[in-house]
């Protein structure tokens, strides 16, 4: 599939995974549609991509603020026409543990990651079933497989992310819509510093398995092929989370009991 001329709307592009996506997308010859909250972290990626070009637009987003999402979308259209991909992969990640993390903190990670995710899904799809095509990516987590101590509230909404987008999924093959979901094991992004603690308050510091791993722009290289191919999921992580994830199938409960001695960071 060639990408030129092709739309991609990006949520979470102001760093990390999401800025690796607008990199590659960007090279491949498409039109960029950049979201996230702060509008001066996406012109910096803007600049850095290629400051002068009329093929990447910014729009600013919170998807906590999901009555903004219909006239996001009709601005969105507005740039290039249409929108081929969507990539729903703003996110935030949490470092608590259940019994001292806020109801209000389990409803804000439900709420950027499953319900951002899936309003702007919900504004974006008639266009694309109206021009009989599409793709719509989400970035999911290997925490979207099986759960860990301190992310409660984050496995939560990931996993909710399989059960909404597997479904979808079954209603979009009709219109030529691939539904992708991206499964990364740790990437070394801002992710963990940008984690909520149990009061909602930001965790501040880099996670030691964060800090080992593959970059984003990596990351993206290694599952570029299986994203052209419109794979429905893709998982992108180390040897050891791979077997947890077979474990997960084959025996849970043992990896659980493997888990609970986990030092997860
Ligand atoms: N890094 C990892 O180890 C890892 C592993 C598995 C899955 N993931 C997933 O990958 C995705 C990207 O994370 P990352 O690793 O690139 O972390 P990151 O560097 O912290 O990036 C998160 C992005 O999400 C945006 N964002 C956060 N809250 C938002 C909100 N309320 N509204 C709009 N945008 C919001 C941030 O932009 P603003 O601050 O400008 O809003 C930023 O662009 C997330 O969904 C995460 O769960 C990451």
């Amino acid at each position: 599939m060639t990408l030129k001329n092709k739309t991609v709307w990006i949520t979470g592009a102001s760093s990390g995974i999401g800025k690796a996506f607008a990199k590659a997308y960007f090279k491949e010859g498409a039109n960029l549609i950049l979201s996230s909250r702060r509008t001066e972290a996406l012109e910096e990626v803007k600049t850095e991509i290629d400051p002068s070009s009329d093929r990447i637009q910014i729009l600013p987003l919170d998807l906590a603020q999901s009555n903004t999402f219909a006239s996001k979308t009709q601005e969105a259209l507005s740039f290039f026409g249409n929108i081929d991909v969507l990539i729903n992969n703003g996110g935030i990640s949490q470092r608590s543990i259940f019994e001292e993390t806020d109801l209000d903190t389990i409803r804000k990670l439900m709420e950027v990651n499953f319900f951002g995710s899936v309003g702007l899904t919900r504004e974006v799809l008639p266009s694309m079933i109206e021009q009989g095509s599409g793709h719509i990516i989400a970035t999911s987590s290997v925490a979207g497989k099986f759960g860990s101590k301190f992310r409660t509230g984050y496995a939560a909404s990931k996993h909710a992310l399989h059960g909404f987008f597997d479904s979808l999924r079954q209603e979009c093959y009709e219109h030529n819509i691939a539904v992708t979901l991206v499964c990364p094991g740790p990437i070394k992004t801002d992710i963990t510093k940008n984690a909520v603690t149990g009061d909602g308050s930001s965790y501040g510091k880099m996670g030691d398995m964060h800090e080992d791993a593959m970059t984003a722009d990596e990351m993206v290289a290694n599952i570029w092929s299986p994203l052209m191919n419109r794979k429905e999921e893709i998982v992108i992580a180390p040897l050891k989370i791979k077997l947890a994830l077979w474990m997960k199938r084959l025996n849970p409960s043992l990896l659980n009991k493997i888990l609970k001695n986990q030092k997860v960071t």
